[in-house]
């Protein structure tokens, strides 16, 4: 019997930066157009004038990497991106600093995440370099883009999807990687204030084996329905269970979640099916720098109920690129509630968030090297 061996994917191996082209917009926004949108960018609802694209094909590899005026991105009908979901993206985001100065956090996290996804799903990878570039290229040419008021940025989406025109099932061998920018306010339309969560148990947003670690659009197109149900029910977020056993907490659906027990220590998460957070990681930092236990551990929903009620667990908080950290009031299910609906953010929640959001506006030492300038 023959069998025919599965296309292999080159990895990343660009073995030399790309160089870049760019083509200027002749479409760019005016000064006081831009000014508006600056004033009130909301969350994703407005993008910059320019954004990245580079190619991969099997034979050539990486190439072509140009800046270009934002605008449409033209696909056969017969993509596979559109019939199979092969893409992958990230989120991060550039600050401006009292000096004019443009700086983004941890981005070769962004970019290593961006790569174990594409191994997930079968994505060629884009190098670290390649990566950090794209987003300095785009900043070039949009860095007025970067809001200056508290508690904006330039909300930064980078993207990798399959553009070969090919029904068959299998690793797309024509890839596009992309970046684009939106300038960004509060993720939340209430701002800060705390919110009410929705816990899913009938539905599950990830398995034992699936794509759950990646960050794949298939897992937010699987959150939405339970997301609508959650706003039904009057929650901004749904919070998922473990698919195997329905016991542990995951995740919501664009964000870890943190448990804050009365003697300080902080409980988040440990799961194969979740995305590992990078404004997580950093909260695990900056709270063991304060000299708080933290653990990355199973989390059952029968511990939070019973440290609820004993009142152990004393704060709850959401965290992500575009939430930072939102405290949670209640948590709603169907048969019970956690906490009070208008309970008041916790102290601790709300002193980690001023000292993340501190370190990526260049209010306080980059003690970690974080930052990673991307205007010079
Ligand atoms: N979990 C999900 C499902 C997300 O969409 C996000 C947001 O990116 C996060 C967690 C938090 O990840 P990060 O802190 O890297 O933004
Ligand atoms: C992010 O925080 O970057 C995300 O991708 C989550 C999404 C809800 C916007």
């Amino acid at each position: 019997m023959t069998t025919t061996a599965p296309t292999p994917i080159t990895p990343a191996a660009t073995e030399f930066p790309l160089a870049f082209q760019l083509t200027p917009s002749t479409d760019a926004r005016a000064v006081l157009e831009r000014e508006a949108i600056l004033a009130d960018p909301g969350f994703g609802k407005h993008f910059t004038d320019h954004m990245v694209q580079i190619e991969w094909t099997l034979d050539k590899g990486w190439h072509n990497a140009e800046v270009l005026p934002y605008g449409k991105i033209s696909l056969d009908p017969a993509a596979s991106v559109f019939h199979y979901a092969q893409e992958i993206f990230e989120g991060l985001k550039a600050y401006r600093h009292a000096d004019g100065a443009i700086y983004t956090f941890r981005p070769e996290m962004n970019a290593a995440r961006l790569q174990r996804s594409a191994v997930r799903l079968a994505l060629p990878e884009l190098s670290t370099v390649d990566f950090i570039e794209s987003l300095k290229q785009l900043i070039a040419v949009d860095g007025s883009w970067v809001p200056d008021a508290a508690e904006t940025s330039l909300y930064l989406r980078p993207f990798e999807m399959a553009t070969e025109s090919f029904l068959g099932v299998r690793a797309a061998q024509k890839v596009g990687f992309y970046v684009i920018a939106s300038p960004a306010g509060a993720y939340f339309s209430g701002g800060v204030s705390p919110v009410n969560i929705w816990l899913s148990t009938e539905f599950n947003r990830a398995g034992r084996g699936g794509m759950g670690a990646a960050k794949t659009g298939g897992n937010y197109a699987s959150s939405l329905l339970p997301q609508e149900l959650a706003y039904t029910k009057g929650c901004a977020q749904v919070l998922f269970l473990d698919a195997q056993e329905g016991k542990y907490l995951e995740e919501l659906g664009g964000m870890n979640l943190f448990l804050v027990y009365k003697d300080g220590t902080l409980v988040t998460p440990e799961s194969d099916s979740i995305l590992a957070g990078i404004t997580r990681d950093s909260i695990m930092q900056l709270a063991r720098d304060r000299g708080h236990d933290v653990e990355l551990r199973k989390v059952s929903i029968e511990e939070w109920k019973a440290g609820s009620a004993s009142g152990d667990i004393v704060e709850v908080f959401a965290c992500g690129t575009a939430a930072v950290i939102t405290p949670v009031a209640q948590l709603r299910a169907e048969d019970f509630t956690l906490g009070e609906a208008d309970a008041p953010a916790g102290e601790l929640t709300m002193s980690l968030r001023q000292e993340l959001t501190d370190i990526q506006y260049g209010r306080l030492p980059d003690r970690h090297g974080w930052l990673t300038r991307l205007d010079a």
